[in-house]
Protein backbone atom coordinates (compact mmCIF):
# COMPACT_ATOMS: atom_id res chain seq x y z
CA UNK A 1 0.00 0.00 0.00
CA UNK A 2 1.45 3.83 -1.11
CA UNK A 3 1.96 6.40 1.20
CA UNK A 4 -1.49 7.76 0.07
CA UNK A 5 -3.74 5.05 0.95
CA UNK A 6 -1.68 5.42 4.96
CA UNK A 7 -3.04 8.12 4.90
CA UNK A 8 -6.56 7.92 3.91
CA UNK A 9 -6.79 4.80 6.68
CA UNK A 10 -5.14 7.08 9.71
CA UNK A 11 -7.86 10.05 8.41
CA UNK A 12 -10.37 6.79 9.16
CA UNK A 13 -8.82 5.81 12.07
CA UNK A 14 -9.24 9.34 13.47
CA UNK A 15 -12.73 9.48 12.52
CA UNK A 16 -13.81 6.35 13.79
CA UNK A 17 -11.89 7.16 17.54
CA UNK A 18 -13.92 10.19 17.69
CA UNK A 19 -17.31 8.80 16.44
CA UNK A 20 -16.52 5.98 19.15
CA UNK A 21 -15.85 8.65 22.03
CA UNK A 22 -19.08 10.53 21.41
CA UNK A 23 -21.57 7.68 21.07
CA UNK A 24 -20.21 5.11 23.33
CA UNK A 25 -18.32 6.81 25.81
CA UNK A 26 -21.41 8.26 28.04
CA UNK A 27 -22.55 4.87 28.34
CA UNK A 28 -20.11 3.49 29.44
CA UNK A 29 -19.69 6.19 32.14
CA UNK A 30 -23.42 5.59 33.13
CA UNK A 31 -22.06 1.71 33.72
CA UNK A 32 -19.52 2.74 36.35
CA UNK A 33 -20.76 1.31 39.25
CA UNK A 34 -19.69 4.28 41.88
CA UNK A 35 -17.61 3.11 44.61
CA UNK A 36 -20.64 1.78 47.22
CA UNK A 37 -21.88 -0.46 43.97
CA UNK A 38 -18.32 -1.33 42.84
CA UNK A 39 -17.68 -2.38 46.71
CA UNK A 40 -20.37 -4.76 46.64
CA UNK A 41 -19.91 -6.47 43.56
CA UNK A 42 -16.08 -6.50 44.17
CA UNK A 43 -17.49 -8.02 47.79
CA UNK A 44 -17.62 -12.19 46.60
CA UNK A 45 -14.16 -11.42 44.60
CA UNK A 46 -12.75 -10.18 48.04
CA UNK A 47 -13.94 -13.43 49.68
CA UNK A 48 -13.62 -16.26 47.03
CA UNK A 49 -11.68 -14.82 44.45
CA UNK A 50 -12.70 -14.88 41.06
CA UNK A 51 -15.12 -17.50 40.04
CA UNK A 52 -13.33 -20.92 38.37
CA UNK A 53 -14.08 -21.62 35.05
CA UNK A 54 -14.04 -24.96 34.33
CA UNK A 55 -12.77 -25.84 30.48
CA UNK A 56 -15.16 -27.81 28.46
CA UNK A 57 -13.44 -30.50 28.03
CA UNK A 58 -12.85 -31.34 31.28
CA UNK A 59 -16.75 -30.67 32.62
CA UNK A 60 -17.38 -33.49 30.28
CA UNK A 61 -15.08 -35.75 32.01
CA UNK A 62 -16.78 -35.04 35.30
CA UNK A 63 -19.82 -35.81 33.66
CA UNK A 64 -18.71 -39.55 32.80
CA UNK A 65 -18.56 -41.80 35.78
CA UNK A 66 -15.06 -42.02 35.94
CA UNK A 67 -13.89 -44.01 33.18
CA UNK A 68 -10.61 -42.10 32.64
CA UNK A 69 -9.40 -43.44 36.14
CA UNK A 70 -9.66 -46.73 34.64
CA UNK A 71 -6.88 -48.96 36.94
CA UNK A 72 -6.25 -52.28 34.17
CA UNK A 73 -3.97 -53.78 36.67
CA UNK A 74 -6.35 -54.30 39.38
CA UNK A 75 -9.76 -53.23 38.52
CA UNK A 76 -12.43 -56.01 37.69
CA UNK A 77 -14.29 -56.36 34.12
CA UNK A 78 -17.59 -56.27 36.05
CA UNK A 79 -16.07 -53.24 38.42
CA UNK A 80 -15.19 -50.98 35.42
CA UNK A 81 -19.00 -52.08 33.98
CA UNK A 82 -20.96 -50.84 37.42
CA UNK A 83 -18.83 -47.96 37.54
CA UNK A 84 -19.85 -46.98 33.93
CA UNK A 85 -22.57 -48.96 32.06
CA UNK A 86 -21.09 -47.82 28.50
CA UNK A 87 -17.92 -49.63 28.74
CA UNK A 88 -19.98 -52.75 27.91
CA UNK A 89 -20.31 -52.34 24.51
CA UNK A 90 -16.80 -51.93 24.45
CA UNK A 91 -15.89 -54.48 26.33
CA UNK A 92 -18.29 -56.55 24.11
CA UNK A 93 -16.42 -55.59 21.23
CA UNK A 94 -13.43 -57.20 22.25
CA UNK A 95 -15.18 -60.08 23.25
CA UNK A 96 -14.63 -59.66 26.88
CA UNK A 97 -17.19 -61.50 29.23
CA UNK A 98 -18.13 -58.88 31.67
CA UNK A 99 -21.15 -60.59 33.81
CA UNK A 100 -19.57 -64.56 34.39
CA UNK A 101 -16.45 -63.50 34.10
CA UNK A 102 -17.06 -60.22 36.01
CA UNK A 103 -14.59 -60.70 38.75
CA UNK A 104 -11.91 -60.96 36.44
CA UNK A 105 -9.23 -57.94 36.42
CA UNK A 106 -9.13 -56.30 33.31
CA UNK A 107 -5.47 -57.32 32.15
CA UNK A 108 -6.24 -60.61 32.93
CA UNK A 109 -9.49 -60.68 30.80
CA UNK A 110 -7.08 -58.89 27.84
CA UNK A 111 -4.75 -61.58 27.91
CA UNK A 112 -6.94 -64.33 27.97
CA UNK A 113 -8.30 -62.54 24.92
CA UNK A 114 -5.39 -61.60 23.61
CA UNK A 115 -6.38 -57.94 23.71
CA UNK A 116 -4.56 -54.86 23.33
CA UNK A 117 -4.53 -53.54 26.67
CA UNK A 118 -3.39 -50.08 24.91
CA UNK A 119 -5.89 -49.87 22.32
CA UNK A 120 -8.87 -51.21 24.65
CA UNK A 121 -7.75 -48.24 27.07
CA UNK A 122 -7.82 -45.90 24.14
CA UNK A 123 -11.88 -46.32 23.39
CA UNK A 124 -12.84 -46.80 26.72
CA UNK A 125 -10.88 -43.34 27.47
CA UNK A 126 -13.17 -42.21 24.50
CA UNK A 127 -15.96 -42.22 26.80
CA UNK A 128 -15.25 -39.16 29.03
CA UNK A 129 -16.43 -36.72 26.00
CA UNK A 130 -19.09 -39.06 25.77
CA UNK A 131 -22.62 -37.63 26.98
CA UNK A 132 -23.34 -40.12 30.27
CA UNK A 133 -27.63 -41.46 30.26
CA UNK A 134 -28.08 -41.39 33.94
CA UNK A 135 -31.25 -43.34 33.74
CA UNK A 136 -28.19 -45.98 33.38
CA UNK A 137 -26.81 -45.26 36.49
CA UNK A 138 -27.97 -48.98 37.88
CA UNK A 139 -25.18 -48.89 40.92
CA UNK A 140 -26.14 -46.14 42.89
CA UNK A 141 -30.14 -47.68 42.36
CA UNK A 142 -31.76 -49.21 45.72
CA UNK A 143 -32.06 -52.95 45.66
CA UNK A 144 -35.61 -53.39 45.35
CA UNK A 145 -35.87 -50.92 42.89
CA UNK A 146 -33.49 -53.43 41.16
CA UNK A 147 -35.26 -56.29 41.40
CA UNK A 148 -38.22 -54.76 40.48
CA UNK A 149 -35.96 -53.03 37.41
CA UNK A 150 -34.43 -56.76 36.31
CA UNK A 151 -38.34 -58.35 36.76
CA UNK A 152 -40.10 -55.99 34.53
CA UNK A 153 -37.33 -55.93 31.79
CA UNK A 154 -34.98 -59.02 31.84
CA UNK A 155 -37.32 -61.34 32.94
CA UNK A 156 -39.98 -60.01 31.16
CA UNK A 157 -37.92 -60.45 27.65
CA UNK A 158 -36.95 -63.96 28.35
CA UNK A 159 -40.57 -65.31 29.37
CA UNK A 160 -41.50 -63.26 26.06
CA UNK A 161 -39.08 -64.43 23.55
CA UNK A 162 -37.91 -68.20 25.30
CA UNK A 163 -39.77 -70.57 24.04
CA UNK A 164 -40.30 -69.10 20.41
CA UNK A 165 -36.50 -69.17 20.18
CA UNK A 166 -36.22 -72.89 21.64
CA UNK A 167 -39.01 -73.41 18.96
CA UNK A 168 -37.03 -71.56 15.97
CA UNK A 169 -33.76 -73.60 17.06
CA UNK A 170 -35.85 -76.94 16.87
CA UNK A 171 -36.81 -75.97 13.27
CA UNK A 172 -33.47 -74.97 12.11
CA UNK A 173 -32.21 -78.57 14.06
CA UNK A 174 -34.70 -80.10 11.59
CA UNK A 175 -34.82 -78.51 8.29
CA UNK A 176 -30.51 -77.31 8.38
CA UNK A 177 -28.90 -80.07 10.68
CA UNK A 178 -28.14 -82.74 7.80
CA UNK A 179 -25.66 -80.25 6.51
CA UNK A 180 -25.06 -78.01 9.32
CA UNK A 181 -25.15 -80.81 12.19
CA UNK A 182 -23.81 -77.74 14.72
CA UNK A 183 -27.46 -76.28 14.53
CA UNK A 184 -28.99 -79.94 16.15
CA UNK A 185 -26.32 -79.33 19.21
CA UNK A 186 -27.49 -75.87 19.83
CA UNK A 187 -30.55 -76.84 19.63
CA UNK A 188 -30.56 -79.29 22.33
CA UNK A 189 -28.16 -76.88 24.35
CA UNK A 190 -31.17 -74.32 24.16
CA UNK A 191 -33.93 -76.43 25.18
CA UNK A 192 -31.50 -76.66 28.59
CA UNK A 193 -31.23 -73.30 28.89
CA UNK A 194 -35.18 -73.20 28.09
CA UNK A 195 -36.04 -75.45 30.96
CA UNK A 196 -33.11 -74.49 33.56
CA UNK A 197 -34.08 -70.62 33.41
CA UNK A 198 -37.38 -70.81 33.81
CA UNK A 199 -36.86 -72.60 37.38
CA UNK A 200 -34.27 -69.92 37.78
CA UNK A 201 -36.77 -66.96 36.83
CA UNK A 202 -39.10 -68.64 39.55
CA UNK A 203 -36.59 -68.52 42.17
CA UNK A 204 -35.23 -65.37 41.95
CA UNK A 205 -38.99 -63.88 41.51
CA UNK A 206 -40.36 -66.20 44.45
CA UNK A 207 -37.71 -66.42 46.91
CA UNK A 208 -34.79 -64.31 46.58
CA UNK A 209 -35.77 -60.91 45.05
CA UNK A 210 -39.19 -60.84 47.79
CA UNK A 211 -36.31 -61.52 50.50
CA UNK A 212 -33.74 -58.72 49.31
CA UNK A 213 -36.96 -56.70 49.33
CA UNK A 214 -37.85 -58.19 53.25
CA UNK A 215 -34.20 -57.13 54.37
CA UNK A 216 -33.59 -53.97 52.97
CA UNK A 217 -36.82 -52.07 54.51
CA UNK A 218 -35.77 -53.68 57.49
CA UNK A 219 -32.22 -51.83 57.16
CA UNK A 220 -33.97 -48.89 55.90
CA UNK A 221 -35.97 -48.80 58.96
CA UNK A 222 -33.26 -49.80 61.18
CA UNK A 223 -34.70 -52.73 62.42
CA UNK A 224 -32.91 -56.57 62.84
CA UNK A 225 -34.07 -58.47 59.78
CA UNK A 226 -35.83 -61.84 60.01
CA UNK A 227 -32.92 -64.73 60.43
CA UNK A 228 -34.90 -66.87 58.34
CA UNK A 229 -34.53 -64.05 55.55
CA UNK A 230 -30.98 -63.51 56.03
CA UNK A 231 -30.64 -67.66 55.79
CA UNK A 232 -33.07 -67.93 52.29
CA UNK A 233 -31.06 -64.73 51.05
CA UNK A 234 -27.78 -66.10 51.45
CA UNK A 235 -28.32 -70.00 50.68
CA UNK A 236 -29.99 -68.32 46.95
CA UNK A 237 -27.01 -66.07 46.64
CA UNK A 238 -24.72 -68.86 46.35
CA UNK A 239 -27.09 -71.62 44.13
CA UNK A 240 -28.37 -68.66 41.83
CA UNK A 241 -25.00 -67.18 41.02
CA UNK A 242 -23.70 -71.00 40.42
CA UNK A 243 -26.71 -71.18 37.54
CA UNK A 244 -25.25 -68.22 35.72
CA UNK A 245 -22.00 -69.79 35.63
CA UNK A 246 -23.56 -72.34 33.87
CA UNK A 247 -26.32 -70.65 31.86
CA UNK A 248 -23.27 -68.41 30.83
CA UNK A 249 -21.16 -71.24 29.86
CA UNK A 250 -24.16 -72.95 27.87
CA UNK A 251 -24.71 -69.88 25.95
CA UNK A 252 -21.18 -69.45 25.14
CA UNK A 253 -20.86 -72.69 23.98
CA UNK A 254 -23.67 -71.90 21.15
CA UNK A 255 -21.91 -68.87 20.28
CA UNK A 256 -18.98 -70.81 19.25
CA UNK A 257 -20.93 -73.68 17.57
CA UNK A 258 -22.80 -70.70 15.64
CA UNK A 259 -19.32 -69.47 14.76
CA UNK A 260 -20.25 -66.09 16.06
CA UNK A 261 -23.72 -66.27 14.71
CA UNK A 262 -22.11 -65.91 10.93
CA UNK A 263 -25.54 -66.72 8.86
CA UNK A 264 -23.79 -69.71 6.35
CA UNK A 265 -24.84 -69.04 2.16
CA UNK A 266 -27.31 -71.89 1.86
CA UNK A 267 -29.75 -71.65 4.66
CA UNK A 268 -32.97 -69.87 4.54
CA UNK A 269 -34.86 -67.11 6.40
CA UNK A 270 -35.61 -68.75 9.45
CA UNK A 271 -32.07 -69.65 9.78
CA UNK A 272 -31.05 -66.10 10.30
CA UNK A 273 -34.19 -65.36 12.35
CA UNK A 274 -32.95 -67.64 14.58
CA UNK A 275 -29.33 -66.75 15.15
CA UNK A 276 -30.26 -62.75 15.30
CA UNK A 277 -32.54 -63.91 18.13
CA UNK A 278 -29.65 -65.86 19.41
CA UNK A 279 -27.40 -63.51 19.49
CA UNK A 280 -30.15 -60.72 20.92
CA UNK A 281 -30.61 -63.60 23.59
CA UNK A 282 -27.55 -63.32 24.76
CA UNK A 283 -26.93 -59.80 24.69
CA UNK A 284 -29.90 -59.35 27.20
CA UNK A 285 -28.29 -61.88 29.23
CA UNK A 286 -25.13 -60.40 29.62
CA UNK A 287 -26.63 -57.28 30.53
CA UNK A 288 -29.37 -59.53 33.57
CA UNK A 289 -26.17 -61.29 34.93
CA UNK A 290 -24.34 -58.10 35.32
CA UNK A 291 -26.79 -56.15 36.92
CA UNK A 292 -27.50 -59.77 39.47
CA UNK A 293 -23.59 -61.09 39.87
CA UNK A 294 -21.97 -57.28 39.82
CA UNK A 295 -24.36 -55.20 41.73
CA UNK A 296 -27.42 -56.81 43.32
CA UNK A 297 -26.20 -60.15 44.92
CA UNK A 298 -22.89 -58.49 45.67
CA UNK A 299 -24.59 -55.77 47.61
CA UNK A 300 -27.21 -58.36 49.32
CA UNK A 301 -24.54 -60.74 50.51
CA UNK A 302 -23.49 -57.66 52.23
CA UNK A 303 -26.79 -57.56 54.41
FE1 LIG B 1 -32.76 -62.69 36.85
FE1 LIG C 1 -30.33 -64.70 37.64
Amino acid sequence: MGPRGVGAGLRWDKVSYLTWVIIFMPARASMDPSPARAGKLLAPYASHGPPQRVPAKESAMKESVAVPGITIDTETVGDLVTRDYRTAAILEQFGIDFCCGGKMPLATACREKGVDEKELRQELEKLADAPVDRSQNYAVWELPFLTDYIVNTHHAYLKENIDGIAAYTKKIAEVHGSHHPEVVEIAAIFEKIAADMSLHLRQEEELLFPAIKRVAAAAKAGTAPEPGDIEALKGALASLGGEHDEIGAAVHTIRRLASDYAIPDDVCNTFLITYRRLKEFEDDLHKHVHLENNILFLKAAQF
